[in-house]
């Protein structure tokens, strides 16, 4: 990624969004009539515009608001084959169920590394052409060492942000014997794969890997210098949530389904140390798409737990990249404030992924921001739907 040689004024910002972290958490600190100062692929400077220092070159932002580009920590972009049928029939009537996925692995098998290498590019332009600037891609469609390898490679020519799902569900090879597909999983797959992860996760759930099997294969990752994170309670309730938070997980994503002790588990992790919370990622595009009921956001926040909003771009469960849309579902079906869905977007994406350099505009952040189309951040979920991005910057340039 090229990096601006000269420092950059946008001025004219209508509002801009900073979630700057000295605020706290969950504050999105927003201030009218503002400008931003960029040196570097950084943040130098973020303040009301009248005061702001001089820069070698003006942008005008003429009016539009500016926020943290979107940090989606969650998606399985690396997949051949279309699943349309199968969404189609779910909408006629169909549960959704974890089986689905064998027939994308079936597909991405198939596909030559040319083409898996394509089309998740092309959906990682579509991602970031919509106001993401940092996204997460699992494997999962290989379900065996060399097709695992294989997707993790494509994965990191395309991200910083790559997970190990090699147990996403049981392979055909190992029908009927989990505990074999675990112990390969656990062993040569870690192995050949683990160089070119930064995390490890796991689906946890009825029709996947129970609890003990979930388990082994996130300390085999975490062993290997891997850190956890883990899909729980998308289907119903189990142990998914209490595991990921047991081993330290960065993160639980669905959390469609939780009992009060998750939640208690969830708020539980982030006292102490908030930095180590294990996050609540929300995929309300999943839920959307599944005919699932919505997680109870509101339980989560009340209680204390860090929530993040991921967008979880996969041919099975949520085929959507848009991020303002799971914004939308948030705000509209979940009962987040717009200010709560917009943080949960960008900071609390950033906090899924451990990182503190994403989702905030502070001085010392990494440049990568969208200028909107539109006053205010609430006009995200005001106008579900409309295209309102003007232009995405990432480490200080603008992506054409
Ligand atoms: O996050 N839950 C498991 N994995 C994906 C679905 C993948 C698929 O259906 O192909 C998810 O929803
Ligand atoms: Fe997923």
């Amino acid at each position: 990624m090229t990096e601006t040689p000269t420092s950059v004024l946008i001025d004219g910002i209508g509002t801009l969004v900073t979630n700057d972290p000295e605020l706290g958490e969950g504050r999105t600190g927003e201030l009218a009539d503002a400008a931003l100062v960029l040196d570097g692929g950084r943040v130098a400077w973020a303040g009301p515009r009248d005061r702001a220092p001089d820069a070698d070159t003006r942008v005008d932002a003429a009016g539009r608001c500016v926020i943290p580009g979107f940090v989606d920590s969650h998606s399985h972009i690396v997949f051949a084959g279309d699943r349309s049928r199968e969404f189609g029939a779910r909408m006629s009537g169909r549960p959704y169920e974890a089986g689905g996925i064998r027939t994308t692995v079936a597909a991405t098998r198939a596909a030559t590394d040319a083409e898996l290498h394509a089309r998740a590019a092309s959906l990682l332009a579509e991602a970031q052409a919509q106001g993401t600037t940092t996204l997460e891609i699992k494997s999962g469609y290989g379900l065996s060492v060399a097709e695992e390898e294989r997707a993790l490679r494509i994965a990191a020519g395309l991200t910083e942000e790559v997970t190990f799902l090699g147990a996403h569900v049981v392979p055909p090879e190992y029908a009927g014997d989990t505990d074999g597909y675990v112990t390969e999983v656990t062993g040569p797959m870690l192995d050949a794969c683990a160089p070119h992860a930064r995390w490890v996760d796991v689906f946890c759930e009825r029709g996947a890997f129970d609890e003990e099997q979930s388990r082994r294969v996130l300390r085999a990752g975490m062993d290997r210098g891997l850190l956890a994170r883990v899909h729980g309670n998308q289907l119903g309730e189990g142990p998914g949530v209490r595991l990921a938070v047991e081993m330290g997980a960065a993160s639980v994503d669905h959390c469609t389904h939780l009992a009060a002790a998750d939640v208690d588990a969830l708020a539980e992790s982030g006292r102490g140390a908030a930095d180590s919370a294990t996050v609540a990622t929300l995929l309300p595009g999943v839920d959307f798409s599944t005919r699932q009921p919505y997680p109870d956001a509101r339980a989560l926040l009340d209680a204390g737990a860090v929530v993040a909003l991921a967008g979880d771009c996969n041919p099975g469960s949520c085929f959507t990249s848009s991020i303002a849309f799971c914004i939308a579902l948030a705000v509209r079906e979940m009962h987040m404030t717009p200010e709560e869905a917009l943080w949960a977007a960008t900071a609390g994406g950033a906090r899924a992924l451990r990182r503190d350099d994403v989702g905030h505009l502070a001085p010392g952040a990494r440049a990568d921001l969208v200028l909107l189309d539109a006053p205010n951040p609430v006009y995200l979920a005001y106008r579900p739907g409309v295209p309102q991005v003007a232009a995405v910057w990432k480490n200080g340039t603008p992506l054409s």
